[in-house]
């Protein structure tokens, strides 16, 4: 054995330090040091691991290997002179003088420079993940990842008696929700499927007496991946029996204050509440981001005889102010809000800003709107001079906010992007949101389960539980969001737990084919209590937590937009003998190389 292969081996069984712990108590101390190296200039670099970095002295003529090298050091620490004390850097008043050093491998690929994330292209920091997960910032995502999950299982299971139960991941077709992957066997036409969630599992579970079960549960569905939505992600997956839906919102708010991470701003339950119907009517979206103002409100009794929103019969218009948004919006930007309502909602926005004496600015306002009810709408609004105010008509009132709802999202990013923040970085604002329809209908008149079709609808809505699509709108379930800062990470609800509701959501309302689902409504007919639950979009609340742009930046191996690995891959292609073996033949291979 070479001596520096000898070295390479020996090191393993010294004691070694950790670098970001190093400190000036150490100062005369001989140390062991291991870790990648971060930067080199004449006879210093640093060295880095998971704690940190440490600048090293090396007086001896080493040839330094390239960054990214892993190194092993021995030296002692010693107090860095007053004037090179740098106190940005943890280990800032110590240096450490090498006495001897071994490079434990060679880094002989260095695609990007690890300090240098931020600007490295995405594609290139998944291509490389296994590098990219060095930085800081990946760092501390996946430990406060750990440690908050850590945090929520022993609360649940230690202190509120839950039972941790893996479900299976090989999962059978189920009608409804999501699209499925689906995995093929040896068996031909015989297919698994990767479960959207553990729905059915959790509930057969409380069929067999596992009346509190709790998973961190991965899920797949195969839609696009975007910055809140991957096609795996990880739930917080609760059930429990002979419960109800103020049980199960108090468990998770005691859930979430009790393993909330020390490091972020402390938040309190109980959580606010709000209808369906309010955050619609309020916010224009089923996820209100209540961090700020900018309240959607109803101008359909002042601007009903206003021509230029004449053209539907029974009309609903809102209306929504823009505090200062004349300063604080540039008129580029308030053109893209407008033809991004335009493209999403098909609706038009009129825009008016307010000038002096809160006199409308807008293309013949004069001859519009008559004079006392802009001075009646300025009042409404609570409008000052520099606003900019946002109207839009609809013969759905729900359209016409919804509408308003995007341009106040666009609106408050963009505030954010001017340098005109509408709230402080380390807000939380939790909210529940309820009461919502059992059902929603599509183009076609056909109803969808607005959560899941295991929902139980409210009790006192079961008049309308009839298969007029129109009437059955008018059914809400028993189904609740938790929304946080305007994005949805969590949804739950009470089950139907008998047989006969069940068979007649699905087959009678949904128009669904029962037989997929025959072993949960045998099920439910073998003594089933009771019983509600609700999954947490883990993924989603932790990059809340890290205050990341995207979920992928709190999981270690993320899918890309495309719903590729790019490190390893995958999806990748067959060969025909295992298409052979799983009786699968490929039909049409996709042009790869066309152009997007
Ligand atoms: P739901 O479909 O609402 O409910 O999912 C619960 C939460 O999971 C998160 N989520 C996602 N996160 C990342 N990528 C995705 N593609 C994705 N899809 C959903 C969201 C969402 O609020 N079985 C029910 C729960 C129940 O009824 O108990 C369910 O899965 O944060």
């Amino acid at each position: 054995m070479s001596l520096n292969l000898l070295n390479k081996f020996l090191v393993f069984f010294f004691r070694t330090n950790k670098l970001g712990e190093l400190t000036l108590n150490q100062v005369g101390e001989k140390v062991c040091i291991s870790g990648w190296l971060e930067f080199k200039r004449g006879g210093f670099f640093t060295l880095r691991d998971s704690t940190g970095s440490c600048q090293i002295v090396c007086n001896i003529e080493y040839k330094l290997p390239e960054k990214e090298s892993i190194v092993n050091v021995e030296g002692m620490v010693r107090a860095r002179p007053e004037k090179d004390r740098n106190p940005k850097m943890k280990t800032g008043d110590i240096e450490v003088v090498c006495s001897n050093m071994t490079v434990l491998n060679d880094c002989k690929r260095r695609p990007f420079t690890v300090s240098k994330f931020i600007t490295t292209k995405e594609e290139t920091r998944m291509r490389y993940r296994y590098i990219d997960l060095r930085n800081t910032a990946m760092q501390r995502n996946l430990r406060l990842r750990s440690s908050f999950i850590l945090k929520l299982r022993r609360f649940l299971c230690e202190r509120r008696g839950f039972v941790d139960v893996e479900t299976p991941t090989l999962f059978r077709r189920t009608p409804g929700g999501a699209k499925e992957f689906i995995v093929p066997t040896r068996k031909p036409g015989k297919f698994y499927s990767l479960p959207q969630s553990p729905q059915q599992y959790k509930q057969l579970l409380m069929v067999g007496g596992i009346d509190r079960y709790m998973q961190i549960a991965k899920c797949y569905r195969d839609e696009g991946a975007k910055a809140d939505r991957q096609p795996e992600f990880t739930q917080l997956d609760l059930e429990m029996s002979f419960t109800n839906q103020d049980e199960i919102k108090q468990l998770v708010e005691d859930a979430l204050v009790e393993s909330w991470p020390e490091e972020l701003s402390s938040i309190s339950a109980p959580f606010p509440c709000m209808s369906y119907h309010d955050a619609i009517n309020l916010y224009g979206t089923d996820k209100p981001d209540t961090r700020y103002g900018f309240v959607v409100k109803d101008l359909s009794e002042l601007l009903k005889d206003i021509t230029i929103f004449q053209y539907a019969s029974s009309l609903s218009i809102r209306g929504i102010c823009f505090t200062d948004g004349c300063e604080k919006l540039t008129s580029k930007q308030i053109k893209t809000i407008q033809g991004n309502v335009r493209k999403q909602h098909s609706l038009r926005l009129t825009v008016v800003q307010i000038g002096e004496n809160k006199k409308w600015i807008y293309p013949g306002a004069q001859d519009i709107f008559p004079v006392n009810t802009m001075d009646q709408v300025n009042d409404y609004l609570g409008v000052k001079e520099g606003d900019v105010i946002c109207l839009c008509a609809n013969r759905q009132w729900q359209k016409a906010c919804m509408a308003l709802g995007k341009a106040r999202t666009m609106a408050a990013s963009y505030y954010e992007e001017n340098g005109h923040p509408l709230w402080d970085k380390d807000t939380y604002n939790f909210l529940w949101v309820e009461d919502f329809p059992l059902f929603e209908i599509d183009d076609e008149d056909r109803l969808h389960s607005a959560h899941h079709p295991f929902t139980a609808p409210a009790t006192e809505d079961y008049e309308h539980l009839v298969p007029h699509p129109m009437e059955a709108t008018k059914v809400r379930g028993q189904h609740y969001d938790l929304v946080l800062n305007g994005s949805e990470i969590g949804g739950g609800s009470m089950r139907i737990h008998d047989a006969a509701t069940q068979r007649y959501i699905l087959e009678v309302m949904l128009k669904e084919d029962c037989s997929e689902l025959e072993h949960l409504l045998e099920a439910l007919e073998s003594g089933c209590p009771p019983h509600g639950g609700i999954a947490l979009g883990l993924d989603r609340l932790i990059a809340i937590m890290c205050d990341a742009l995207s979920i992928r930046d709190v999981i270690a191996f993320p899918k890309s937009t495309e719903g590729t690995d790019l490190m390893t891959g995958a999806p990748c292609e067959l060969s025909q003998v295992d298409l052979d073996t799983y009786k699968v033949s490929v039909t049409k291979k996709e042009n790869t190389n066309k152009e997007d």
